[in-house]
């Protein structure tokens, strides 16, 4: 088996800035609520006519500059998203098209929030066995389009962006290497979240009206699992590994919520110096929320190589994860 390790990261979110006075207009709702119950305080939305590719290109071509890299490299580019382009073909396949990667194997992972940490394990095996030199893992969404601006629970949480991590076999003492991956699924509790329009509800004028088109989900319900599964899974991979908390350089926790973070930090005890937090300024974004956050650590000199790096998801599913690696 190879040793893996992250050659590049690279992020986009749209430029469109939607602070929570937004949400003042059109639910029952206020600035001060969304901020101090979720530390969420602006987003980005895209504007009509974009899809998930639109950010997943400059995420991806932000992240084979840094690796070194042009586009023809790629051999592999998998996608966790749940709201790509389209139901069919896979987003990846759009990106491979948009990049000119025509050597890559492409295909989309469907795990919810989880979508990048799980694509990252199928990456890191392909490059592991050696058939695979530069695999492309992506993760994002754009959620604007499929929130409910009639529930005030879930609209004033999600948010749209991409990111993307090159990944590839270790060379040099300079890199540095994905240690383990740890997934997990539950689907006894996925009516908890999810996100309707598949073939249990086909397209119809009544579907539209029961707004099956948009994310459901029980927040504190979710909450309450979350916490849980979360500060579990980031201990299975601190402790697969023979490491304490004290020993972690950064956490970067899924960012959907600011309490959920801060209780996760609080029960591994690492200070909040530590954490990684973005929900503030991009809100979740759901399988994005991980590789958006560690491009903007790596990109402004917090997270160097070498660095070690615990990383964290939740998800509808549910599925939930953790990855330990030094950067
Ligand atoms: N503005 C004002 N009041 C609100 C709003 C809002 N936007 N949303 C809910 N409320 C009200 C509710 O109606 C309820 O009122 P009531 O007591 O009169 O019935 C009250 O606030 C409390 O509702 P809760 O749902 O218990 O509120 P909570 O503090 O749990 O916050 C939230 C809701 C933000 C959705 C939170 O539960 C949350 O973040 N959940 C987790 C989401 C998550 O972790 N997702 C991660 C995995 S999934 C993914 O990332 C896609």
């Amino acid at each position: 088996m190879l040793k893996t390790c992250i050659k590049g990261t690279g992020s986009y979110f749209p430029p469109r800035v939607v602070p929570n006075k937004f949400f003042e207009s059109i639910v029952y709702t206020s600035d001060e609520w969304i901020t101090t119950r979720t530390g969420i305080r602006e987003r980005r939305f895209i504007d009509n006519g974009l899809a998930f590719s639109d950010l997943a290109l400059p995420a991806a071509r932000a992240a084979l500059d840094m690796a070194g890299l042009p586009a023809e490299a790629v051999e592999l580019i998998v996608v966790g998203t749940s709201t790509g382009d389209m139901i069919s073909p896979a987003s990846a396949c759009i990106l491979q098209k948009k990049l000119g990667a025509p050597r890559a194997v492409a295909f989309d992972v469907s795990a919810g929030c989880s979508g990048w940490v799980y694509s990252l394990q199928v990456a890191q095996k392909f490059v592991q066995d050696g058939s695979h030199q530069c695999a492309l893992v992506l993760g994002g969404e754009v959620l604007s389009n499929r929130i409910d601006y009639q529930d005030r629970t879930t609209c004033v949480v999600f948010g749209d962006g991409a990111g993307a991590v090159v990944v590839g076999p270790c060379n040099g003492s300079d890199d540095g290497e994905i240690l383990s991956t740890h997934l997990h699924a539950d689907g006894e509790l996925w009516d908890l979240l999810y996100l309707p329009g598949g073939s249990a509800n086909p397209p119809s004028r009544e579907m539209v009206e029961a707004r099956m088109l948009y994310v459901k989900m029980q927040g504190n319900e979710v909450f309450k699992q979350a916490v849980r599964s979360l500060s579990a899974v980031a201990l299975e991979a601190l402790e697969h590994n023979g490491l304490t908390p004290d020993e972690i350089d950064w956490f970067i926790p899924h960012q959907a919520n600011i309490r959920i973070m801060e209780e996760v930090a609080r029960r591994l005890e690492i200070p909040i110096e530590k954490v990684i937090i973005t929900v503030d300024r991009y809100g979740n974004t759901s399988a994005g929320t991980i590789p958006t956050s560690l491009d903007e650590a790596v990109r402004d000199g917090r997270i160097k190589r070498g660095d070690l790096v615990l990383v964290n998801t939740f998800g509808a599913g549910f599925t939930w994860g953790a990855s330990l690696f030094r950067f």
